[in-house]
């Protein structure tokens, strides 16, 4: 869990207002939740048989009820819940977005952390695959923006009963190979064999390699799904690769499952994820409603954008107000409330001392101006401003004209 100091959070707000205007361009309106659910919510959507729910969230017991509580690993279940809560789909679909900190209890590294920070995007009430389309083409759109270029990798998952046929020849297939699988395979193989193809043990590459594949076991409805995403994802010129391995780490998906994957972090190279989860509204006692959505990782997207050429703005003070005398500090009190009345920042030096020392500080804040105010100046209602960034010449000036001034 990282703290976020001053010079960072300059650049996750210059992110966050990024991120804010692209969801609005594309329709989508803000929802905030909780950041504790109760634990069953988590383990009926992401399922039991899951890292996350095995092994990965921070849980406790409330010792005022004895319910149990989890910090939320994700906020896909959450929407979910405040969806069918409220009852937001009584007159249609809505597209939804959040941001905030999740909690998973993973071996911290380099872009993996225990709190960390998702955008999440999800368009509820949907079926179509333009929907899919459109969140996918939505982030490709944000990656020209920041500058990034993640590559897209794509699956379908199918439907139901498709999946249902595929898990019953990998436990077959698996079944065969006994002695040739790892703890965590022995122990998910009758509870979630699909979960065994996500492995990250090198020893079960191969026998994953060529464990039958759910491709062949999908019915028409979820593969014409699947090429009508493909068509509006060429016609958009979005370049993509399907990648048959990918299943994702949440058991509420069907049909498309999608990455935005770069090999420019390291080993935590996913940036970005979703897909479509048509049955999870139902599961969680919702009307039956298709939903389809994404998260996107900030910690890993920042790294990514400072290997780029786009500089997120950070901000700093227009003036820096320098001040010495009785009369002069009682003047600046004034200036400033005028500074920054006409919208400009504005730092008024506290706790006294030499010029110099003040024009030190000046020049530490990063203002772009100090703004000197001596006893002449305070008899004389004027200002001396100073350019710290450039070598022009300081000059004495009416306030209102160095307010004029400024904001020019
Ligand atoms: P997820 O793949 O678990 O999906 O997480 C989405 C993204 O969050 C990842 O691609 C990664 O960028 C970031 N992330 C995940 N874990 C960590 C971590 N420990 N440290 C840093 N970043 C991390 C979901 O959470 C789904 N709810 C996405 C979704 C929304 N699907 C449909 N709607």
């Amino acid at each position: 869990m990282n703290d976020c100091l001053p010079e960072t959070t300059a650049a996750w707000q210059a992110f966050e207002a990024i991120v804010r205007d692209w969801l609005r361009r594309y329709g989508y309106r803000e929802m905030r939740t909780p950041i504790l659910e109760h634990t069953g919510l988590f383990k009926r959507a992401i399922g039991e048989v899951t890292d996350i729910v095995e092994k990965e969230m921070y849980t406790f017991v409330d010792e005022l009820n004895g319910e149990s509580l989890a910090l939320r690993p994700e906020g896909t279940a959450s929407s979910v819940r405040a969806v069918i809560q409220h009852n937001l789909l009584y007159d249609g679909g809505k597209r939804l977005w959040y941001a905030g900190p999740m909690f998973r209890h993973e071996r911290p590294q380099k872009g993996r952390y225990r709190q960390f920070h998702q955008v999440g995007v999800e368009a509820l009430g949907f079926a179509g695959p333009d929907t899919d389309a459109e969140l996918i083409i939505m982030c490709a759109d944000l990656w020209r923006e920041l500058g990034i270029s993640p590559s897209l990798q794509i699956n379908t998952l199918g439907d139901h009963e498709s999946r249902q046929r595929h898990r019953a020849k990998l436990i077959a297939y698996f079944e065969a190979h006994q002695d040739a699988l790892d703890d965590d395979a022995k122990r998910r193989l009758h509870s979630n064999p699909l979960r065994i193809l996500d492995s990250k043990n090198p020893a079960m590459q191969a026998l994953n390699d060529a464990a039958p594949k759910l491709m062949d076991e999908l019915d028409e409805a979820a593969l014409a799904h699947f090429s009508a995403l493909q068509a509006i994802l060429h016609d958009n010129g979005i370049a993509y690769e399907i990648n048959p391995r990918l299943v994702r780490g949440l058991d509420y998906y069907n049909r498309t499952v999608f990455e935005w994957v770069t090999d420019q972090l390291g080993a935590q190279g996913t940036v970005c994820a979703g897909g479509r989860y048509d049955g999870l509204i139902e599961q969680l006692g919702g009307k039956s409603a298709p939903a389809a959505g994404f998260a996107m990782g900030i910690e890993r997207l920042l790294s990514l954008i400072e290997t780029g050429s786009v500089k997120l703005a950070v901000s700093v003070p227009d003036a820096y107000i320098v001040h010495a005398g009785e009369a002069a500090q009682a003047y600046a009190w004034k200036v400033a409330s005028a500074l920054r009345a006409a919208g400009l920042d504005t730092v008024l030096h506290c706790g006294g001392g030499s010029f110099k020392s003040q024009m030190k500080k000046a020049d530490a804040s990063r203002a772009r101006y100090a703004l000197i105010i001596g006893d002449d100046e305070a008899a004389a209602q004027q200002v001396t401003l100073k350019p710290l960034r450039d070598t022009v010449e300081q000059t004495r000036l009416e306030l209102n004209l160095a307010i004029e001034y400024l904001q020019r």
